[in-house]
């Protein structure tokens, strides 16, 4: 299954960490609903996202954009704003997991605590707190930040992850109110586990040492399927399924909406 279709057209929308996995799909389907797209990347792959995304017939660019550089992003943000004109739908999608899996807690270095955080949660203050500001000024915008079923889960493996997730979801619930008054839609969604390089670039292989039920598992697609397996609908998602909830918070469906988190995680945490 797809992307459900939206019209976007007249909109601009910037995504970071577009250059692959989930936020590449999100700027293609906002170029297939005929959104102008600002990809947003450190990585050089974000060039071939905003190609992609040219070739469905809509104005798109790459801007070189590291979320832990404050100078940089404003920078960025400066200058999308002069090639688009606005900023209408922001997707702060940039993160990473850690490199160095618990427990026990003492093995993980400082270090590790601190790149997640700049990344994860700062990264997202820098990023909407910057292109909040062109919304202000229009009295309209949507902004949905992307952070992780992780947030509710109390795992010795990934105490790092966890914990800059969780944060990011408090900092959206502050950003919707203090947004509010300018019209400005705040949501989040919560990935479960899908098979994008966060996993296949090493993540899989650094959970597989640390559980041995996983430890027989050859490929990232058979750890994340093995992980996903406790889910209620005991499977993974798509890149495709982040995108459809992405489109929907961004769109007037959902105008109402503002302050929740999304669960796309085939029933991975549900609760009351
Ligand atoms: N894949 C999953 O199962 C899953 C689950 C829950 C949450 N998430 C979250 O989804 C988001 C996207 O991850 P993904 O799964 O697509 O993985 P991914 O590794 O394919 O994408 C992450 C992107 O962020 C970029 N990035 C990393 N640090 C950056 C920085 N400092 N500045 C700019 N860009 C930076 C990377 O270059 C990459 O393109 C992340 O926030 C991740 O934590 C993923």
């Amino acid at each position: 299954m797809g992307v459900t279709k939206y019209d976007f057209k007249g909109d601009v929308a910037v995504v970071t960490g577009a250059a692959s996995g989930i936020g590449r799909c999100v700027a293609l389907a906002f170029a297939d609903a005929g959104a102008d797209v600002a990809v947003c990347d450190f990585s050089e792959k974000g060039e071939e996202t905003a190609k992609l995304c040219a070739e469905k017939g809509v104005k798109a660019k790459f801007y070189k954009m590291d979320v832990t550089d404050n100078d940089n992003v404003i920078a960025v943000r400066d200058q999308v704003v002069k090639d688009f004109g606005k900023v209408t739908c922001l997707h702060s999608n940039a993160g990473i997991s850690q490199t160095v899996m618990g427990p026990p807690l003492d093995a993980i270095p400082d270090d590790v605590w601190e790149k997640v955080f700049a990344v994860n949660l700062f990264g997202t203050v820098k990023v909407c707190r910057a292109f909040a500001e062109p919304m202000k000024a229009a009295n309209f915008g949507k902004i949905v930040i992307t952070a992780s079923v992780a947030a509710f889960q109390q795992s010795v493996l990934m105490p790092v992850y966890n914990c800059s997730k969780i944060a990011a979801l408090s900092f959206m619930t502050t950003l919707c109110k203090e947004l509010g008054n300018y019209n400005i839609n705040v949501n989040a969604i919560n990935p479960g586990y899908v098979n994008t390089p966060i996993y296949s670039g090493g993540g899989a292989m650094l959970v597989k040492e640390k559980v041995p039920a996983l430890q027989k598992l050859e490929t990232s697609e058979q750890v994340v399927k093995a992980i996903a397996s406790g889910s209620a609908l005991h499977r993974p998602q798509t890149v495709e399924d982040m995108a459809n909830g992405v489109l929907f918070l961004c769109s007037d469906t959902s105008k109402e909406i503002s302050g929740v988190y999304l669960n796309i995680d085939s029933g991975a945490i549900c609760r009351v």
